[in-house]
């Protein structure tokens, strides 16, 4: 038979940086799970965040594949606005809501370590290693932990970026939620799931549709690295799912089995 880790309960959500601060049901369902005793890590991006600071900086941008290429100068906004400013107002917000949370960032404990993933690309990261005892000490201390998606570097090469790569939020959330062997990984974005040629929403994916869906094009930009969490997370996470975190109270209605999206199990 084979042997799969026993179920933790544990839900990661991926809190798409396209819908934070559109309104703040989101936070409140995560109190109200954490009230009902369910053991949540949060995952966020920023990427809105991180490029409006950039241009009141005067740093220019740009995205390749859905990935920021990111220089010494980005990366230092880049960790500033992802571990300070969204994290902490998160973190604030969750204990202003009668919730209980930590925020922490990939490098914390060492959460996640990753290796340059392409010169071109600059300090972007690919997680290489994930050491998932922060989270469980924080989950244990009764705190929703709230992970910004940095990581430090592997191998240690301090260069002019102080061995920090970023990393992106989605796979940040799959390679955390598989290794983790969480029940359910959920990403929270701006569309309903994901969509076909016609445009209509796909209900469920097997990975193998997965992947002929990536190679098909269909998927873009920021779709394909929430595809490619879910692939790598399917093996140990019971469930993936893609659904639209603009809708109000999207994640209670989730874990209550009442939300459209898309599965990918
Ligand atoms: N086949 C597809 N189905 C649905 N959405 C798709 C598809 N292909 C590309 N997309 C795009 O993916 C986007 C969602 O990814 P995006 O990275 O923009 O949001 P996010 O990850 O929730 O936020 P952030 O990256 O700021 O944290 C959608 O808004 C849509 O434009
Ligand atoms: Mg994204």
């Amino acid at each position: 038979m084979e042997s799969r880790k026993a179920p933790t309960g544990i839900i990661v959500v991926k809190l798409g940086g396209s819908t934070l601060g559109s309104h703040d049901t989101t936070l409140t369902d995560l109190v109200e799970l954490q009230k009902r005793g369910r053991l949540t890590i949060v995952v966020h991006g920023g990427a809105n965040v991180v490029t409006d600071w950039l241009g009141r900086l005067g740093v220019s941008t740009r995205f390749v594949n859905g990935l920021r290429v990111t220089d010494a100068e980005t990366l230092k906004v880049v960790v500033a606005i992802l571990a300070g400013l969204v994290n902490k107002e998160l973190v604030a917000a969750i204990e202003s809501l009668g919730g209980r949370a930590i925020g922490l960032s990939g490098i914390d404990g060492g959460l996640l370590g990753a290796s340059i993933k392409d010169a071109q690309m600059g300090y972007v990261g690919e997680v290489v290693k994930v050491n998932p005892e922060p989270l469980q000490a924080i989950l244990g201390a009764g705190f929703i932990p709230v992970v910004a998606p940095l990581s430090f570097q592997l191998p240690p090469d301090p260069g002019d970026n102080g061995f920090i790569l970023n990393v992106n939020g989605d796979t940040a959330a799959g390679r955390i939620a598989a290794a983790i062997a969480a029940e359910e990984l959920i990403f929270l974005t701006d569309v309903t799931g994901i969509y076909n040629t016609s445009g209509e929403l796909i209900p469920q994916l097997s990975p193998q549709e997965a992947k002929t869906l990536l190679d098909s094009g269909v998927a873009s930009g920021g779709m394909i690295p929430k595809i490619e969490a879910c692939l790598l997370a399917a093996p140990t996470v019971h469930k993936t799912r893609i659904i639209d975190g603009r809708l109000p109270h999207a994640l209670i209605k989730e874990v209550d089995g009442k939300m459209a999206g898309t599965t990918i199990a």
